[in-house]
Formats: structure tokens, sequence, C-alpha cells
């Protein structure tokens, strides 16, 4: 999921990242791979901010294909629903048009992609032919038995993305988006029993994705568990490396 503004507004991370050298420079390409709930979002949105990547999170934008209503957006939104992965070629083009952007020149993180073993081959391929290639894969490692908690206790801001957690980051008034006043959803896949399926997706879809980027050295394990805060100053530790 894309953004949690509310860490960013309260954040402590904020204080972490003053420790780090502005003039550091971050490893540029980079992917962040996790079950559902680990934090990827909320992460991304921080360090979007810190270095001027762009964030490019597959559910985001497969999110907006749904909302459009054509035939193919009715098919990914059953998939979604189901906490099934949608068609990888359909992926790999939108994340290939989506890395093209202007915004993307200096560097991207990509967050739900790949998400797949063919996704990650096919992403490969794509940066071998423009001679770049992913330089820091950041494997937010937690326990199943986490995630249910998160998951369930997150509430969305629809157009911009932000997202709250009841009990970890929550709205400043109940039920309301901090900037615009507009109501909180819950996503459609956020429930117990979608999360099982999503898990069950990740672990045999997903992780041989970290074993294929293992194998190329470019893996670092960030303990998702912690605090947020905590999880920044880790994820900069990595990135600055
Ligand atoms: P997607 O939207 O990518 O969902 P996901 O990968 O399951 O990840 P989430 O967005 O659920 O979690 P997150 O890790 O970003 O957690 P967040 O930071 O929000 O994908 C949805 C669906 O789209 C898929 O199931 C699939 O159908 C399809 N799809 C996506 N990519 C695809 C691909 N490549 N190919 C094919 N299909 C694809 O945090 C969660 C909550 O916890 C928040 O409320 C937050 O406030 C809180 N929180 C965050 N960090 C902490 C912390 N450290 N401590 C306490 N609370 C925290």
């Amino acid at each position: 999921m894309a953004s949690n503004n509310t860490f960013l507004v309260n954040a402590p991370s904020l204080d972490i990242m003053t420790e780090f050298k502005c003039s550091s420079k971050p490893h540029k390409r980079i992917i962040f791979i996790g079950p559902p709930g680990s934090g990827k979002g909320t992460q991304s949105l921080i360090i979007k901010e810190k270095y001027g990547l762009c964030h490019l999170a597959t559910g985001d934008i497969l999110r907006a294909v749904v909302a459009a209503k054509t035939p193919l957006g009715i098919k990914i939104k059953e998939n979604m629903e189901k906490g099934k992965v949608g068609p990888d070629d359909l992926v790999v083009e939108i994340m290939n048009e989506a890395m093209k952007k202007p915004s993307c020149e200096n560097g991207f993180i990509l967050d739900g992609f790949p998400r797949t073993l063919a996704q990650a081959q096919k992403l490969d391929e794509i940066l071998e032919k423009q001679r770049t290639k992913i330089d820091k894969v950041l494997d937010f490692a937690i326990d199943d038995s986490i995630l249910e908690e998160r998951i369930t206790g997150r509430w969305i801001h629809a157009s911009s993305g932000r997202t709250y957690h009841t009990k970890f980051a929550p709205p400043k008034v109940h039920g309301v988006d901090d900037v615009t006043g507009e109501p909180l959803i819950q996503r459609k896949d956020d429930t117990a029993e979608v999360l099982k399926l999503r898990l069950e997706v990740f672990h045999r879809q997903t992780e041989p994705v970290i074993e294929y980027y293992k194998k190329k050295g470019v893996v670092a394990k960030i303990p998702a568990e912690n605090p947020p805060n905590e999880v920044t100053a880790e994820v900069l530790k990595v990135l600055l490396s």
C-alpha cells in the first residue's frame, strides 16, 4: 500500500534521518518485498520523500485499473478480492511503462513487484536492455501471526492512498482523513479470511523471488516486526551501506 502520512507527521523516524548525511548517495533501484502488512508501503513513502525516488506500488496501480471498470479492470478485481496474483505479462507491461516516467529517472522503489519468479526474470531482462540492474532488495521479514492485526486495523484514504491504523497510526478524528476530512475506507482484501489466502500466495509464489535475488547477493533482511521508526532506521542503514 502506498502511504502513511501519519507516520511522517508524527515521525520519530525524521529524527533518525537527520543522523544520515544528506549528501550520502543511496542505492537507487530498490525492491521492497514482504508479506501483506509488513510495512512496505509505509516505509516506501518515507524513503521516497527523503531521496526523491519514485514509488511504484503494483497494488495501487492495479486498484486504479479496477476503479476504471474496464473489462480488464473487472477481471483484475476478481483476482485481487480473492488475494490472487494477477497475470504476469500484464503486470510486467504496466510496470515497464511506469518505470519510464520522468519522475523515475533518479531511481525507483518497487513495492509489491516482482511477486513471482516470472516477473523477476522479466524485470531483469528489461533492466539489462537499459544496462542497469536492481541495486538492493529489502526483505521485510515478519512472522505471519503479527499480520492479521495490522491488516484488519488498516484504514485508507482512497484518493490519496494515505494509510492509517486503528491502533498503530490512528487518524486525529476517528474514521476521517487528517488532511481532507473525507471518510476512510477499508480494502476489500483486508479481512482475516482473504489475508490467509494472500499469505499462502506470498509463501508459495513470492518467497522464491527472495531466493532468486539472494543468489545475486543483493538481499538485505529488515526486521519488520519492530516499531515503524526502528524499521526506517534499518532501511536507511541498508540503503546507505
Ligand atoms: P498490494 O497492495 O501490494 O498488497 P500487499 O503486498 O499485500 O501489501 P499491503 O499493501 O497489504 O501491505 P504493506 O506491506 O504495504 O503494509 P502497510 O505499510 O500498508 O497488493 C494487493 C493485491 O494486488 C495482491 O493481493 C494482488 O492481487 C495484486 N498485486 C499486487 N502486486 C502484484 C503483482 N506484482 N503481480 C500480480 N498481482 C499483484 O502497513 C499495513 C498496516 O500496518 C498499516 O495500517 C500501517 O499503518 C501499519 N504498520 C506499518 N508498519 C508498521 C509497524 N512497523 N508497526 C506497526 N504497524 C505498522
